[in-house]
């Protein structure tokens, strides 16, 4: 194996990558958002590691969600804050049911870069390049808006930067208070059948929060019932921007990815030897790397081999994204060969990218049931395998959108139009989220037992 270098990801094939036309105005961004100050500090990213690595042990959950790609026009405080907010319930919900600490890693500051299956896109017999991320190129359909453009990978920067400032103002200053937390938007309670057991789990949650304050447990005493933290993740596709903010730790002398805490590798870009692969091998962070249904057992080895040669606990995320059918077929063995084999990772499930289906109006979609299915059959396949089903990665949001049918309030595809405003892949809304977060609780406690 070649010496690693934040550049040595150069010399090998890389997959969804944007032609850019002026090289040399690359470069000079590149040498320019070098010079920037890192967006996150290797200290926390090491915080991440080890709460993960404590999940991959089996006692935490990891809670991973948020846009599936950010966008710079519809970048405004509201959208993070309800984001933040709806994670922050989630993740209430499951850490009561679960019994677990839950890690929370946003989908957010940072989520700008997208794989995409064709290079270009054909609209009334007009091919142009596919649209692969606000940090690459615009969403209108026009050749100037579809040119890949360098000046973004700095807007990306300021809006990540401002996007994590906002977060971190959120976590430490009140809005992650316990208190706060739990006066739910129960709106999704009112018409749903279940109405009696969300209710019964959220006046627990009450209950058990008010017998704290009488034993003298109150927010203002207590930074753990004020404070939370909340980690900042996106899939690294852009290997110019990532390595552009890849620091030298003054502490180490190790190489952290300073873009984001953790960063994956998407299902398209983690072929053993190419550039991805090569880039992740050297950063120090958490990692995660997508598993979808075609992964052979032997080469799973090889790529956890390649990721944590050190069998480092909290290093390594399998998110599995199969679908909700093949998971229950494909994923059994992945697991056992894993456990056979002794290495340590977080299993964490993404029940949204396998699941994907073209209504018959032609919108993306993604059925509540086959998302909540997948879930279920992932915590049925670590119960029957003795592993720790260690968390989830949803793309969602706080907006009440309607790109994802079912839920509570029954979505039908002919809903999807009256707001759907992803720019990439169907997001489930604030309702459906949190009615997930209380589904799943009980598959979580019951995984408990
Ligand atoms: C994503 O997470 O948005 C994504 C593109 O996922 P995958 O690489 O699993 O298809
Ligand atoms: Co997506």
């Amino acid at each position: 194996m070649t010496t690693w270098t934040p550049h040595s990801w150069r010399n090998l094939p890389i997959q969804q990558q944007p032609q850019y036309r002026d090289q040399q105005l690359l470069t000079q961004t590149e040498q320019q958002l070098h010079k920037y100050p890192p967006l996150v500090f290797a200290q926390e990213t090491r915080d991440l590691f080890s709460q993960l690595g404590q999940v991959a042990e089996g006692n935490g959950f990891l809670l991973q969600g948020g846009d599936c790609a950010e966008s710079f026009n519809d970048f405004n405080a509201p959208k993070i804050r309800d984001t933040f907010k709806v994670l922050m319930q989630m993740a209430v919900v499951l850490t009561f049911a679960g019994g677990l600490p839950v890690v929370k890693v946003a989908r957010m500051a940072g989520q700008y870069a997208k794989p995409r299956s064709s290079d270009l896109e054909t609209i009334n017999g007009v091919s142009l390049p596919s649209y692969r991320g606000d940090i690459v190129n615009s969403f209108e359909f026009t050749a100037e808006a579809r040119e890949p453009d360098p000046a973004r990978l700095i807007t990306a920067y300021h809006h990540s930067a401002a996007t994590l400032n906002l977060l971190r103002a959120f976590a430490q200053g009140g809005l992650a208070d316990l208190h706060q937390v739990a006066r739910w938007n129960m709106g999704f309670v009112e018409s749903n059948p279940l109405k009696e057991r969300y209710m019964s789990v959220a006046n627990r949650i009450q209950e058990a929060l008010r017998f704290m304050e009488i034993c003298g447990i109150t927010a203002q005493n207590s930074p753990s019932i004020r404070e939370t933290q909340l980690f900042t993740s996106h899939e690294a596709l852009l290997l110019n921007y990532e390595e552009a903010l890849t620091r030298r730790d003054t502490l180490t002398g190790k190489w952290y990815d300073c873009s984001a805490h953790m960063v994956w590798i998407g299902e398209r870009t983690r072929q053993l030897d190419h550039a991805h692969i090569e880039f992740f091998r050297g950063i120090h962070n958490p990692v995660g790397v997508k598993v979808g249904p075609g992964m052979q057992e032997d080469d799973l080895i090889r790529l956890i081999d390649a990721l944590n040669p050190d069998n480092t606990a909290g290093r390594l995320t399998l998110i599995t994204r199969m679908g909700a059918d093949k998971l229950a077929d494909k994923l059994p063995a992945l697991v056992r060969r894993v456990k056979q084999e002794g290495r340590k990772v977080v299993w964490s499930s993404d029940p949204m990218h396998g699941n994907t289906v073209k209504a018959s109006n032609d919108y993306k979609t993604r059925d509540f049931e086959a998302i909540l299915r997948e879930i279920r059959n992932f915590f049925a396949v670590h119960k029957a395998e003795g592993t720790h089903a260690g968390g989830i990665h949803l793309e969602m949001t706080g907006e009440h959108v309607t790109e994802c049918t079912g839920g509570a309030y029954g979505l039908s595809e002919s809903d999807l139009s009256s707001r759907y405003f992803t720019q990439c892949d169907p997001r489930l809304n604030a309702d459906q989220v949190l009615e997930l977060a209380f589904l799943i609780a009980d598959t979580l406690s019951a995984a408990r037992k």
